[in-house]
């Protein structure tokens, strides 16, 4: 992998947002091998990244015998990742190059973290609730599987009202993440998957997981089995639907991490009836949907006929940015 590679498949799969802004402008040199990354800060200036380490290993060949101390077999399908889960291997590099460099200055573009204290109304209204639930009359056992009748109700009324969406369709959870494995483990290991290139890295990661793929290729990074849907300034970060293949489950993130773009309602349109056209199932993640200043579609549903092929996640950390709470809302018309 190049110089040139590393920085992209980190870049272009990390929590920053890399496309349709002008905060981060970024260019490579192939004579120096330097990424230039100018960031418009109080500071603004150029500051020059490098790999800090080597690549990973390739993949070890399928036949071959991993000795565990126990005669449990494990997953095999773990041993194609590349590097285990994206945002550690992010933070490897980084701890190794800063040990190597300790006066970097390093930008950060991996996983995203929360910067700033809960506040005090939500953190003592939780506190009175875990207090009550040690009286006899607070006292509850288990919650409703879906999530809190109450809350999903407030949910589909306050967010959804127009769009026909009601407190049953709404699946309230600890984390889209979580989400995009459980899913996984719906559809299981049969079914063909596309996705945005580039992307979040969870929907490609737990689709190897789940054996929906081949191996890593190095030659193009990728892996086998998966339908890469390409999404460049030149397509206006829109696939070109004629050149995708048909699959199972399309993954589609919107406004899309890493590039930040939000498809328009015609775009939708046409990603909507595609999925019709093939019976496929659209996974619509609008975990930045909630920061949309534009009129573009917030949510899958706005588009006719989208409840028919589409389940629609919502990270209502949104709400919540920079305070250390999350939980996340799946919601679908029938299609589980
Ligand atoms: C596009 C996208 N989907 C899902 C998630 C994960 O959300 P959660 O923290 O709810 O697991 C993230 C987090 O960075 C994300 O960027």
């Amino acid at each position: 992998m190049s110089v040139m590679q590393q920085a992209t498949s980190i870049s272009s799969s990390g929590s920053g947002f890399l496309g349709q802004n002008t905060f981060f402008n970024t260019r490579y040199s192939s004579s120096t091998k330097e990424l230039s990354i100018k960031v418009k800060t109080k500071n603004s200036g150029i500051c020059k990244c490098v790999a800090a380490t080597p690549p990973p290993p390739p993949p070890p060949n399928e036949k071959q015998q991993i000795a565990y101390k126990t005669n449990v077999s494990r997953n095999g399908n773990m041993a194609k990742l590349q590097a285990g889960y994206l945002f550690p291997e992010i933070a490897r590099r980084r701890a190794a190059h800063m040990l190597k460099y300790p006066d970097a200055n390093v930008i950060r573009l991996g996983i995203g973290d929360t910067t700033e204290p809960i506040p005090e109304f939500i953190t003592s209204a939780m506190a009175k609730r875990a207090h009550e639930l040690s009286t006899l009359e607070g006292y509850s056992g288990y919650g409703a599987e879906q999530g809190e009748k109450q809350l999903r109700a407030k949910i589909a009324s306050t967010y959804y009202g127009g769009l026909g969406i009601e407190e049953n369709d709404i699946f309230v959870s600890d984390g889209a993440k979580c989400d995009i494995s459980r899913l996984q483990l719906l559809f299981g290991s049969n079914v063909t998957m596309a996705v945005q290139d580039p992307s979040y890295p969870a929907y490609v990661d737990s689709s190897v997981i789940m054996g929906q793929t081949g191996q890593f290729q190095t030659d193009v990074e990728k892996y086998g089995n998966i339908e890469y849907m390409r999404c460049t300034p030149e397509n206006g970060f829109f696939p070109d639907l004629s050149k995708v293949s048909r699959t199972d489950v399309i993954f589609f993130c919107s406004p899309n991490n890493p590039t930040g773009s939000a498809a328009t309602r015609e775009q939708l349109t046409r990603l909507v009836q595609f999925a019709k056209k093939n019976g496929s199932i659209i996974v619509y993640d609008s975990a930045y949907g909630m920061y949309m200043t534009d009129d573009n579609p917030r949510s899958i549903f706005e588009i006719p006929g989208a409840k028919e092929v589409s389940m629609y996640m919502m990270n209502l950390f949104v709400f919540l940015l920079y305070f250390f709470l999350n939980f996340s809302i799946l919601i679908s018309k029938g299609l589980l």
